[in-house]
C-alpha cells in the first residue's frame, strides 16, 4: 500500500510502527511528535533530528509506552547504539572517540593517500554518491557534532547538546599541511571525541593528527569507527560502513525487528547525571597552519610552540600543550577569519 499522504498514515491504527527516513528536520519532527503522541513507534535515519530534539522525543515516547530509535542516525551500519546502550549499564564510559563522518575520510584517505587536493577528494566523493551536493554539513564537521552529541549523551548519561562540543571542520585543510603532516610519519582524520573526568568533561571534534601506526591511520575511505573506553571493557572497537543505502537500511531494520519484539525499549535510554562541561580549560597539542606573516602574531606564537615555520606568508605551528582557549585568544585578537587558518590536534 503506497500512499504520499502523511495524515492517512499516522490516523491509521493497524499501524504501530513508524519509520522515518526523511532528510526533513522540520515537518519530521511535527510527524514524529504526532507519532509518539498517539503511542506508535518510530525508527529514524534521521541524525539532524534526533540531534535537535533528542531528550524531549525519548521522555515522549517513554511517557506513550513506546519506542523512539535511531540506531542508524550514528555509523550507519554499525551496531553502535544499542551496543552502547547495552554497555552503560555496568561500565562508568570515560571517553568515546570516533571517525564518523564518511564524506570527510573519504575525502582525507583520497588527499593523503592518493595526493589529490581537497576539491578533486570532494568532487570524486560527489560523484560516487558519498557526499552531498551540499556538503557543508559534512565538511564543516557539523554531522560529526550531531553524532558526537547523540553518543555523549547516551554514553555519559548526561546532557550533551551540539554546543557543548567544539567545532573544527576538514574544509581549509591544504596540500602544504598534507606535506607537514606527512613528515611527521602521520595522517589526519576528523575524530570526534569526548572525554569525561569525575565530575566534568571535553567535548571536540577536530582533525586529528594520527600517527601512521595508530589504529585510526587504518580506517580508510568512506568507513567509520568508534572506540569506547569503559571501567570494565577497557577498549571497544567498533568498525563498519557508515553509510550508504543497505547498511543504513539495515540498520532500521533491526530496530523495526527490536520493536517487533518487543522487551524494554520503551524506556528512555536518557538519564540526567550532572556533569560540567569543561571546554574552556581544555589543552591539547595543535598544529595550526595560519595565512598571515605579521610579526607580532609570530612573536605571539612563538610563545605557545615548539616549532614555528615560516613559509612564504604562512605560518606554520607545532605547539606545547596549551589551552585551545589560547589559540583562540591569539587568532581572534589578529582577528584572523576561520578560512586563514587550519587546526588540527596532536593525537
Ligand atoms: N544515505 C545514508 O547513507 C544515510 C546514513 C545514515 C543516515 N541517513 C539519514 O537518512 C535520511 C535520508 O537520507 P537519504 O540519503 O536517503 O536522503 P535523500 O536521498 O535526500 O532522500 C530523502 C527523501 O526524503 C523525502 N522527503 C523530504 N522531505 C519530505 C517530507 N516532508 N515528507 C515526505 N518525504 C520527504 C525526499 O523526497 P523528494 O525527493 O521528493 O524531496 C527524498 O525522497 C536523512 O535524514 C539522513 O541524514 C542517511
Amino acid at each position: 500500500v503506497l500512499s504520499d499522504n502523511v495524515e492517512e498514515i499516522l490516523n491509521d491504527d493497524r499501524i504501530s510502527i513508524i519509520v522515518e527516513a526523511t532528510n526533513d528536520t522540520k515537518s519530521a519532527y511535527q510527524y514524529i511528535k504526532r507519532a509518539l503522541t498517539l503511542n506508535k513507534s518510530v525508527v529514524t535515519a534521521n541524525k539532524a533530528l534526533v540531534s535537535a530534539h533528542f531528550e524531549e522525543l525519548s521522555m515522549l515516547a517513554e511517557r506513550h509506552h513506546v519506542s523512539f530509535l535511531y540506531e542508524a542516525s550514528v555509523g550507519g551500519g554499525i551496531p553502535i547504539l544499542k551496543a552502547l546502550k547495552d554497555e552503560v549499564i555496568l561500565n562508568d564510559i570515560s571517553s568515546i572517540t570516533g571517525i564518523l563522518n564518511g564524506t570527510c575520510n573519504y575525502i582525507l584517505s583520497n588527499m593523503f593517500n592518493n595526493n589529490t587536493t581537497y576539491n578533486q577528494a570532494l568532487n570524486q566523493a560527489q560523484e560516487l554518491g558519498f557526499a552531498e551536493f551540499d556538503p557543508h554539513d559534512d565538511v564543516s564537521g557539523k554531522d560529526t557534532q550531531r553524532k558526537l552529541r547523540i553518543l555523549a549523551t547516551l554514553g555519559l548519561s548526561t546532557s550533551i547538546k551540539e554546543k557543548d562540543i567544539i567545532l573544527h571542520g576538514i574544509e581549509q585543510i591544504s596540500t602544504l599541511d598534507i606535506q607537514h603532516i606527512q613528515q611527521l610519519q602521520s595522517t589526519c582524520k576528523l575524530i570526534g571525541e569526548v572525554v569525561k573526568h569525575s565530575d566534568h568533561y571535553y567535548a571536540v571534534v577536530m582533525p586529528c593528527i594520527v600517527c601512521n601506526s595508530s589504529y585510526f591511520s587504518t580506517v580508510n575511505m568512506a568507513y567509520n569507527a568508534v572506540c569506547i573506553r569503559g571501567s570494565h571493557i577497557e577498549n571497544l572497537t567498533f568498525y563498519g560502513a557508515g553509510a550508504g543505502a543497505s547498511p543504513t537500511a539495515d540498520a532500521m531494520m533491526k530496530d523495526v525487528l527490536d520493536v517487533a519484539k518487543g522487551g524494554t525499549l520503551t524506556k528512555s535510554p536518557l538519564k540526567n547525571n550532572p556533569l560540567l562541561n569543561r571546554n574552556e580549560t581544555w589543552k591539547d597539542f595543535f598544529y595550526l597552519r595560519i595565512n598571515s606573516n605579521n610579526p607580532k602574531l609570530v612573536a605571539l606564537i612563538k610563545v605557545l610552540a615548539d616549532q614555528v615555520l615560516q613559509q612564504e606568508k604562512q605560518l606554520i605551528i607545532l605547539s606545547k600543550k596549551i589551552e585551545y582557549n589560547k589559540v583562540r585568544a591569539i587568532l581572534s585578537k589578529y582577528d584572523i577569519k576561520s578560512e586563514e587558518y587550519f587546526i588540527a590536534r596532536i593525537k
